[in-house]
């Protein structure tokens, strides 16, 4: 029951997450081609003055939630070592936690990231964290 609540947690606050650098990438960035420059700044920051409440928040959520599914989910590494299971999930974690550990950094200490700055680095991540959290489950020796 419990693992079933966090677990939807995680997917609502990776929905909020996620969702947001689907909508930046895909279309937000895109009002540059239909707006002047400084209708585009007034539009983009009556979006992100709201962004900044809610999705750094999403963030953090993500990641401790997800940091409570992991241990739950992870289980014995056998005598044979890591099975792919454990090799997905953890780099799926490892990707999760750089990416909290670069939000919160940002949006809480004004720390800006000195790669990666815009928010494509992100979405990329993320696209790639959504495809391991499925293929994860995938049993590779049996194909
Ligand atoms: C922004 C970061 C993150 C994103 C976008 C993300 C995304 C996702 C998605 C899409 C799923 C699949 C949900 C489903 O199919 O039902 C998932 C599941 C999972 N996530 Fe995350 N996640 C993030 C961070 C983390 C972190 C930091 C950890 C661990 C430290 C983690 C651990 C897990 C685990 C263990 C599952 C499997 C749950 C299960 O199906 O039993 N996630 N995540």
């Amino acid at each position: 029951m419990l693992y079933t609540l966090i677990h939807t947690i995680h997917i609502f606050a990776v929905f909020i997450y996620g969702g947001f650098l689907f909508t930046d990438n895909l279309f937000i960035a895109k009002m540059k081609q239909s707006l002047s420059e400084d209708e585009h700044t007034k539009a983009r920051e009556a979006i992100m003055m709201h962004v900044r409440k809610v999705v750094p928040k999403a963030l953090i959520v993500a990641v401790i939630s997800g940091m409570y599914l992991f241990t739950q989910v992870f289980g014995k590494i056998s005598p044979e070592g890591f099975s792919t299971f454990q090799i997905a999930l953890s780099i799926k974690a490892f990707l999760g936690l750089w990416l909290g550990f670069r939000g919160v950094n940002q949006v809480f200490f004004g720390i800006q990231p000195w790669v990666f700055k815009s928010h494509i680095f992100p979405f990329i991540l993320v696209v790639i964290i959504i495809f391991l959290s499925q293929f994860m489950f995938l049993d590779f020796t049996s194909f």
